[in-house]
């Protein structure tokens, strides 16, 4: 706390005019409006207006009305700080929809999106910021201790003039972030459903003046949020911005990745996506928590079970894949307790697996056996990655908390957190997919395509064969198309910024996943206890 105040302070003395800081950059065309899916089910529309505006009415055209006796009444979600460095100028209002709603028939400040209770087409994406992210900007002799935005800043004695070489972290080229496009390529194609697996915020800094960024940058005053950080001007500049026509086209269900952690975007990310009801005792932009519940969003055939993973740690991997002839029969998960650069300590981590496990153990009663079960998280339980010449798998800590019956009567799971697009299909689990090709710096795993097929995955308390993998560093988005019986496409954006089919598989429901007991049991793997 004590931190944040410091920083709001020093902040606060050097903005003389806050609200000319905004509009240097991008005026918000507001209001902002978008429906996401809330626990249950309940559709929920939102505004983001200017703070002075009145919330938006909601209103119906003529022969629509009823529609207004089946929605809630609007209410104030929360107006922003006013204060660095969660600062959003903004007013965000917030009203429950019905189920079932044609488009354009309700207005909440503009045309609402059409909502069906029956979607048959979702698009799936996620991992869609630009990435910027410093170590050392280049005018820094020793980054630290103090961080923003998860960033290690500078202390006043440390700062020394523009030195290149001095300069590291991850920075993509601003030419290279195709989200609008992107986003528009898919409200084109008119899904009835959006699913956005989290890790929507990635500016977490100024970009360092020799890279492909610098546009971010407030010229005048480098060290000042330009389109940058966990306040209007990063969200807006990061999320809304690109999302525009695709929040006006569909309802969207909206994930919390690791980057919406507290310390990152959380603050951004409880204002504006998360489903549940803001406290009313805090600003705008300064409530967060870590952890949250798991929920269902129904529909008449399918049902998404939706996991907040934000605070799950990976292991550094240092991405060389295998080559040549393969000598690895088994794929490890890289093992969180052996990782001397955990920031946990071994009790925490354990905590956590519990925690999940629990969260796992609440989402199995919360299975429809009528229903398809689709369960969405952020980060990966199957995915793999390259280490040092071979495949692991991921995630340790996911993969620690699976029950043996988690994924059974699961048909598919959809994930993000890796930046290509992956299938793996264990022998007997539901197809497991990463779409996490959305839109920010890509992982480079092309060399990855059919890997680690054939070989056996190590979980928990079994063995699974990988019957089938595939992988693309390229960016696109994915659709699930179809009831009861599904074609998955992965898209991938070509030269020409067309988005095309690049890979397909069918499932349908009766296909839908077994407990790991009998998935090992199926492939006659003799079962392992670890
Ligand atoms: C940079 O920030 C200052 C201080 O908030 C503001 O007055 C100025 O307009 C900004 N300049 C640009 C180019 O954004
Ligand atoms: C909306 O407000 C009216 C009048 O205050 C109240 O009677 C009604 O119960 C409210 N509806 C909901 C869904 O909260
Ligand atoms: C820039 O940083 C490098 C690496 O620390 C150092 O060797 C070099 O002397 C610095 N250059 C200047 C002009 O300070
Ligand atoms: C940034 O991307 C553009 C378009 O691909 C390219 O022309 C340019 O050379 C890139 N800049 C750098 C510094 O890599
Ligand atoms: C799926 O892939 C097959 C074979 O590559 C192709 O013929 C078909 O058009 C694809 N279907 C879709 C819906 O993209």
């Amino acid at each position: 706390m004590a931190l944040r105040f410091a920083w709001a302070f020093l902040w606060v003395s050097s903005f003389p005019s806050a609200r000319a800081e905004v509009r240097s950059f991008a005026l918000p065309d507001f209001p902002i409006v978008y429906v996401i899916y809330t626990p249950g089910g309940v559709p929920q529309a939102r505004a983001v207006v200017a703070p002075s505006e009145p919330c938006p009415k909601l209103k119906a055209l003529a022969g629509a009305q009823g529609l207004l006796k089946e929605s809630g009444n609007v209410s104030l979600r929360a107006v922003g700080s006013q204060h660095m460095p969660h600062r959003f100028p903004v007013k965000v209002c917030q009203v429950q929809l019905p189920t079932n709603v044609p488009a354009g028939t309700l207005v909440f400040g503009r045309p609402l999106p059409r909502i069906s209770a029956q979607p048959i087409k979702t698009l799936l994406l996620g991992d869609t910021g630009l990435r910027v992210k410093a170590k050392n900007d280049g005018t820094c002799l020793h980054p630290g201790p103090k961080k923003l935005y998860g960033i290690k800043q500078c202390q006043a004695s440390a700062i020394i003039p523009f030195n290149a070489s001095l300069v590291s972290g991850s920075f993509q080229n601003l030419s290279e972030w195709h989200l609008k496009a992107q986003m528009d390529a898919a409200a084109s194609d008119k899904p009835d459903l959006v699913v956005h697996v989290g890790d929507y915020f990635y500016r977490q800094g100024p970009c360092p003046q020799n890279k492909p960024c610098t546009a971010i940058n407030n010229a005048s005053f480098p060290h000042l949020p330009g389109a940058w950080g966990d306040n209007w001007n990063g969200w807006y500049a990061d999320f809304f911005a690109p999302s525009l026509s695709l929040l006006s086209k569909a309802p969207w269900i909206v994930l919390r990745g690791n980057h919406e952690r507290c310390d990152r975007g959380g603050g951004g990310y409880f204002l504006f996506l998360d489903p549940r009801n803001y406290p009313n005792t805090v600003a705008g932009g300064e409530f967060c928590v870590d952890y949250t519940d798991p929920y269902t969003v129904p529909f008449a055939k399918e049902q998404f079970l939706v996991m907040d993973t934000a605070m799950v740690d990976d292991v550094d991997v240092d991405d060389v894949c295998p080559t040549g002839a393969l000598e690895q029969f088994q794929i490890f998960p890289s093992n969180r307790l052996e990782d001397p650069d955990q920031d946990m300590t071994r009790e925490e981590i354990l905590e956590q697996v519990e925690r999940y496990r629990q969260q796992f153990k609440e989402m199995a009663e919360m299975k429809q056996l009528g229903l398809s079960n689709f369960l969405l998280s952020h980060h990966p339980m199957f995915g793999f990655k390259c280490n040092q010449g071979a495949y692991e798998s991921a995630e340790w800590t996911l993969q620690q908390a699976l029950g043996r019956n988690t994924l059974e009567g699961i048909s598919a799971t959809i994930h993000g957190h890796f930046h290509f697009f992956q299938l793996t299909q264990l022998a007997g689990l539901p197809p497991h997919f990463i779409v996490g090709n959305g839109g920010t710096m890509l992982r480079r795993y092309d060399s990855l395509a059919q890997g680690a097929t054939g070989m056996d995955m190590v979980l928990p308390w079994t063995t699974v064969k990988v019957r089938d993998a595939f992988t693309k560093s390229v960016f696109g988005y994915s659709s699930l198309l179809g009831r009861d019986n599904y074609i998955f496409t992965a898209f991938q954006r070509n030269q020409k910024g067309q988005e095309q089919s690049m890979w397909n598989t069918s499932f349908t429901r009766a296909q839908m996943g077994r407990s790991l007991r009998e998935a090992a049991a199926s492939q006659a793997a003799p079962p392992i206890f670890v």
